[in-house]
This record gives C-alpha cells, structure tokens and sequence, in this order.
C-alpha cells in the first residue's frame, strides 16, 4: 500500500486550498470543495474494506453509491490543509444505502465533511448528468464576486452579460453564462437542491451576497471559472462607479463566441 500522504489528489487538495486561501476567497473556514476519485487510485493508498466510521450525509445520493470523494472538513480552515491534510480533509464513500457516508481516511479529529454536502453532492448528480466528466464541486467567497451582489442586480441575463463584458476572455471561458440564486440559508438541501437545478444548464452559480460555486473535470477548470469570473468582477468594481467611456459590444462578444466556436446564450446578449 502506497503513503497517502504522498497522494496525487491529497497533494492537488494541498495546492488548491492554499492557493485559494492566499487570494482571499477562504477567510476562516469558508469554501469547500469536493473532488470524485477514481476507486482503483483510491485502492492504492487505501484499503477500501476499513471504513473509520458511518457519517449520515441527510439525504438520499442514489447515483452516487459507491463513489469515493476527496472533501473539505466543516469548520475546517483551508490555510491549515497543507499542514494538516488528515484532520481538515476526509474521503469518503456513498455508501449502498445512499444515505451514508463511509469515512476511509481523515477528519482526524472527529470531526466531518463540509456543511454544504448536499449542494456538493446534488450538483456532482446534476452535473454527471449532463457532463460523466465532471470530477469537481468548489464553492468559495472571492471579493469582488460578493461585492457585485451587493450593487449589480442578481439576474442571471444581466449579471452574466455585465462579466462578459469585462474582460475579451469572458464570453469563451463560460459562454454558458452564470446561474444565480437569491440569498437563502446555507447548509440545507433547499439551496442544495435550487444549486443542483442550476448546474444542469450552467458551470457557475452564483449564491446571492454568500458566495459562488463552480464545477469542472479536474480541479484546475473548476477553479479556473471562478478566477475568471472574479477577475471580471475586479474590473466592474473598479471601474462601475466611473464613466463609461468604452465597453466590448454585443457584435464583438458574438463574433468572440463564433471565432472560438463556444456554444454561448445567445439569449444573454441583445443583439
Ligand atoms: P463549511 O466550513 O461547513 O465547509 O462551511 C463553509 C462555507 O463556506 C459555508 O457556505
Ligand atoms: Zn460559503
């Protein structure tokens, strides 16, 4: 059995969450992320017939038994994964109920995954279901992404149209827009459940002055979005207060899309 401290994908969680942590998205324990492994990696550094203990995960992942998840602990601080990967990380299977989750490795400390499970795990259904590529579920509070729900309006159409207008590279990194959702209480199936709605249409949505989500293959494409979103929120921020004297139009974002040849909302532009 090989180290699983030495790991792939407990080295990429190290990176990733430190990485976050230094660009501000992570204060405290915020953001949480969830990565599918493959079982046959897993078995590598672990034996899969010792589970630590049963964690009853609160709802019902039918399509998801079976599979292993590499997740962020609750309460946990993502600045502290890289020290301490075993108490601030967990990987977990669905277990044959559907119900459960059997720990294999980590929460050292007793403690369990990430309030926010259920948007986690109804968005990986969601997302399977329209893309069996998708590997990542990554929910953080980047700055200039919060700071424009408090002073741009929470619409999808108009949220999505106002970033792709902030940087040329917008419309080809997530041409399908951003989902949003109103501020509502976080941790519960409800917003898991409005999240998992969201993500069968879109990669990234936005939960209204909490936070965004964001999904891809691998950890890097997950992350990826969200950077350039925040990076677009950026220049909103510090520039919507000034007169506008330029902006990309409608045309050029069209021709942008066309020329990448990216499947865009068209409905999302007004031309
Ligand atoms: P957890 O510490 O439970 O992961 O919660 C952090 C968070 O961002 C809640 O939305
Ligand atoms: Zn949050």
């Amino acid at each position: 059995m090989k180290d699983i401290f030495t790991a792939p994908f407990v080295e990429e969680m190290k990176k990733m969450t430190a990485n976050m942590y230094r660009l501000g998205w992570d204060e405290r324990n915020g953001g949480n992320i969830s990565y599918m492994l493959e079982n046959d990696l897993v078995a590598e550094y672990l034996d899969p017939t010792q589970v630590i203990r049963t964690i009853p995960i609160g709802f019902e992942a039918k399509s998801l038994v079976g599979k292993i998840f590499i997740v962020t602990g609750t309460g946990k601080y993502f600045k502290n994964v890289m020290d301490d990967p075993e108490t601030n990380l967990g990987i977990i299977r669905i277990a044959e109920d559907g119900c459960t989750a059997e720990l294999l490795w980590g929460y050292k400390d007793g403690g369990k995954f990430t309030s926010e499970l259920p948007a986690h795990l109804m968005s990986h259904m969601a997302r399977l279901s329209v893309d069996p590529d998708n590997r990542v579920v990554m929910h953080c509070h980047p700055t200039y992404t919060l700071a424009m729900n408090y002073v741009h309006e929470l619409d999808e159409k108009k949220f999505t149209h106002t970033l792709w207008e902030m940087c040329t590279e917008c419309i080809v990194v997530f041409p399908d827009g951003i989902g949003v959702l109103p501020w509502m209480l976080c941790g519960t199936n409800s917003i898991g459940e409005a999240t998992a709605a969201k993500m069968k249409e879109f990669r990234l949505v936005v939960w209204g002055m909490h936070g965004i989500y964001g999904v891809g293959k691998n950890l890097d494409e997950a992350f990826g979005l969200i950077e350039t979103v925040e990076k677009a929120a950026q220049i909103y921020m510090l520039t919507a207060h000034l007169p506008r004297i330029n902006t990309i139009k409608d045309e050029e974002l069209k021709e942008l899309a066309e020329y990448f040849g990216v499947k865009y909302r068209k409905d999302f532009l007004n031309c």
